[in-house]
């Protein structure tokens, strides 16, 4: 266990150490440890998504209600190996995106671990309702955490810039 102090001081309030099968791995799950763009960007591109520009990434960082991080624990370098982060009101609604783990990390929980981490940081913001678009392939990830799918199209509406 990472001492109380520890976990402040390299991640920030609020951080919370995440459960593993490995006793030597180390993780940690943060909503104020400083994000490096470009560590965030690798992160993102492997689990397959296309690079954006770190200009843009940088300014909808800013704009998030929430982000978290989670990081592999190293006294000197922590690594980022999972990422979501909220847009919102910060009062009363938001939404998550670009939930992801690292593809070496996935299949052992740490994917729900961190919705939880998200869900339970919201509430403390006093937020009620909580909303994400998934990818098709991706829905029963939310749905075997209590997510309800959106009934039929009848009560969502999206428009595209192109
Ligand atoms: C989706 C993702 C975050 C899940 O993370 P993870 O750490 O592998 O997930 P967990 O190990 O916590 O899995 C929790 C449960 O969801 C299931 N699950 C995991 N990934 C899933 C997927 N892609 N599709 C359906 N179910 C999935 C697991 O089998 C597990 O089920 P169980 O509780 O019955 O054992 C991760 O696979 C990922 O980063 N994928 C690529 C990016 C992505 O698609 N993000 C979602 C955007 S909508």
């Amino acid at each position: 266990m990472l001492t109380p102090e520890l976990l402040n001081e390299l991640y920030g309030s609020g951080a919370r150490e995440c459960r593993t099968t490995n006793d030597d791995l180390k993780l940690v799950f943060s909503k104020s440890r400083p994000l490096d763009l470009v560590e965030l960007e690798q992160l993102l591109e492997a689990v397959g998504w296309s690079r954006r520009p770190v200009r843009r990434v940088r300014r909808a960082l800013d704009e998030s209600i929430l982000k978290v991080g989670l990081w592999r624990h190293d006294e000197r370098f922590p690594r980022l190996i999972g990422f979501a982060r909220c847009t919102g009101d910060g009062i009363i609604e938001a939404t998550v995106w670009d939930v992801a783990v690292h593809p070496v990390y996935q299949g052992s929980g740490l994917g729900k671990q961190m919705m939880l981490y998200i869900l339970k940081t919201l509430r403390e913001m006093g937020i009620e309702r909580v909303t994400l678009f998934a990818d098709s392939g991706v829905v029963s990830f939310y749905k075997s955490q209590g997510w309800t799918l959106e009934p039929k199209g009848h009560r969502c509406a999206f428009w595209y810039a192109n």
